[in-house]
């Protein structure tokens, strides 16, 4: 076959396949165009999961007639000044995001430049541009984009279900509010507005915060630590979650560089390598991360979406974001080698001056001022003891005429519990430290993989069943997955909109926390949902699914326990495989020897 020049639209339909690759790639490139277009407000609604309509509205600069002709055709752009590509500061300059939409959909554009009198429309249909023709509209640009890729009906086969692309969708804009929040944004699926945010005025870190909390969820806000550091002529910015607020994927890890939201390898590398062992295997850090630096530092046209970059000095990027984050975490007390005896022994064989103040002198902690002082069956024996020697743990003894014999036992017997968070237990040479939580969870966690292997989850009625109010795409993917869930031991049914109600729960569970269960249960359906797993969704994810159960279902942190009960756990964790670790991967005890503790205190 001979070599012949591809016609325009041809070569459109084919810079499509890059640019568009699903709808939510559509409202990426409008919301760029109109944050480019310096709007204070844009509103997007998309229908049919941006397959039958995306409709992007905006307050910016508007186009002219001239460029309204131009707008849609390749490789026409504003946004480049001269002939250079070292010094983009626009989200768009490639010119190609218009005319490859207008190639698979049918496109309209409305606009009105500032101070102009009249509207334009113009439309481009399967790459077909129509004249130019005076519209009505009060300012700014609405651009429409309806039955997308019905001019390439073989991309349409690659969609996901409307719910998956709806969710990519919403992902889209969220990433994009982030990065703008002197930006109000709505997203609306023509039913209803599922995103309504104002325009946070600005004065960086508050302003992003205020966002940031509408976008991650308040919990983020509450438990986020401040990030801020230089390097030269890099600044980076934002918030890291606290390492126990991790998820199952890494959405919820915003990078934004220059005003961009990316997904760069380095940078989310780096984050990994920062959190080190603090995020347990295969979980992932909620942060929002705000990198600025020269435009010529940073090379943006390396991929068609414009999500990937090139670093001219990666290595400095790198650094610049470890010390970063890892002053925010040390600076919470988080070590990545916290939970490892010998580090704590290190710790307490040197207090560091000012900063960590002896345990004697540490005021009086929440617990112990939230709580009346009650030491259950064991107040006559430990009382005073307690009251002199623990003024400042909610500490409770186990008296010692227990029949548990510290001898007996490889976990030992127990012997107090404190902060009603960990048991303290005794063995022949060793004081052994349980964290209360991380041992059930993988009890119960083994337990209900034991039960489903062998004939199944054992269901338990709620007494009251529990409404758990949720997102509308949270809601809908609990209910697809209703039936698989129902083999699991979670019976859950629709309940309005944004809400789902639960009847029974895996009686293995115990009282648990049906909300939270939920919201984590639909984060890791979406995720599968968006892996195109499907049906073989529990298949794919069961494991998690089931780890999730555990960790809901599992005796908290905060629970007081009784005597029986601290035994009891602990001869299940000598019974049972991995009890050392918990589903997150942390240590579920630690064992200090009483030879070293002697050294503590100068006896060997
Ligand atoms: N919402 C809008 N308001 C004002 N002007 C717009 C708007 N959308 C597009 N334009 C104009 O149309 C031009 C073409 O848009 P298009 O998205 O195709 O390319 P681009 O944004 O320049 O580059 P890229 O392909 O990287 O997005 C833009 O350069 C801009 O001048
Ligand atoms: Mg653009």
């Amino acid at each position: 076959m001979a070599i012949r020049q591809l016609p325009p639209n041809l070569i459109n339909r084919i810079a499509a396949g890059e640019v568009v690759e699903r709808p939510a790639s559509v409202v990426k490139e409008l919301v760029e165009n109109a944050i480019d277009a310096g709007a204070s407000r844009i509103d997007v609604t998309a229908t049919g999961g941006g397959l039958s309509l995306v409709r992007v509205t905006d307050d910016g600069a508007g186009m002219g007639p001239e460029d309204l002709a131009l707008a849609a055709e390749r490789h026409a752009t504003s946004k480049l000044a001269g002939d250079e590509l070292s010094h983009i500061l626009t989200l768009g300059f490639r010119g190609e995001a218009l005319p490859s939409i207008g190639a698979v959909a049918r496109l309209a554009i409305t606009s009105r430049a500032k101070g102009a009198k009249e509207a334009y429309a113009i439309s481009v249909d399967g790459g077909r541009k129509s004249p130019l023709k005076p519209a009505a509209l009060g300012a700014g640009t609405e651009v429409e984009v309806r039955d997308l890729f019905y001019a390439t009906p073989a991309r349409l086969k690659f969609m996901k279900s409307e719910r998956a692309e709806t969710a990519a969708i919403a992902d889209a804009v969220k990433r994009l509010a982030l990065a703008h929040p002197e930006v109000a944004f709505s997203l609306s699926t023509g039913e209803r507005t599922t995103l309504r945010l104002d325009a946070c005025p600005p004065g960086l870190l508050d302003h992003a915060l205020a966002r940031l909390g509408r976008i991650l969820g308040s919990d983020f806000v509450d438990d986020a630590l401040p990030v801020q550091a230089a390097r030269g002529s890099m600044t980076v910015q934002g918030f890291a979650g606290l390492p126990t607020l991790h998820r199952p994927n890494g959405m919820q890890a915003y990078l934004v560089v220059n005003g961009r939201p990316v997904r760069d390898k380095l940078m989310a590398g780096t984050v990994r390598a920062a959190y080190g062992d603090l995020v347990p295997h295969g979980r992932y850090p909620m942060l929002a991360l705000f990198l600025t630096l020269p435009p010529d530092e940073v090379d943006v046209n390396v991929h068609p979406a414009k999500t990937e970059l090139r670093f001219r000095d990666p290595n400095g990027v790198r650094s610049l974001l470890i010390g970063a984050l890892r002053e925010a975490l040390d600076a919470a007390g988080h070590r990545a080698t916290a939970s490892l005896s010998q580090s704590a022994l290190q710790r307490m064989v040197q207090p560091s001056g000012a900063s960590s103040p002896s345990p004697m002198a540490r005021p009086q902690t929440y617990a112990s001022q939230a709580r009346p002082r009650s030491f259950g069956f064991a107040e006559r024996a430990q009382a005073p003891l307690a009251d002199v020697a623990a003024p400042s743990a909610d500490m409770r003894g186990v008296a010692r005429e227990d029949d548990t014999d510290a001898a007996d036992y490889p976990l030992g017997a127990a012997r107090a519990q404190v902060q009603d968070t960990f048991i303290i237990a005794e063995t022949e040479d060793a004081l052994v430290i349980v964290d209360q939580h991380a041992a059930h969870e993988r009890l119960v966690y083994e337990r209900l993989k034991g039960a489903l292997a062998n004939g199944g989850i054992a269901r338990q009625m709620l007494l009251i069943p529990e409404v758990a109010e949720l997102d509308g795409e949270a809601v809908a993917s609990l209910l697809s997955a209703a039936d698989e869930l129902e083999r699991l031991g979670l019976v859950v049914e629709a309940f309005g909109p944004s809400a789902v109600v639960v009847r029974e729960v895996p009686a293995l569970l115990g009282t648990c926390d049906v909300k939270g269960l939920l919201s984590d249960l639909a984060n890791t359906l979406l995720e599968a949902e968006e892996e195109g797993e499907g049906r073989r969704l529990l298949a794919a994810k069961l494991d998690q699914v089931l780890s999730t159960m555990a960790c809901h279902g599992s005796v908290r942190a905060g629970r007081r326990l009784s005597p029986d009960e601290m035994n009891a756990l602990l001869r299940d964790m000598e019974k049972t495989p991995f009890s050392g670790q918990c589903n997150h991967g942390r240590p579920t005890y630690i064992e200090l020897k009483l030879s070293d503790i002697e050294k503590l205190f100068s006896r060997r």
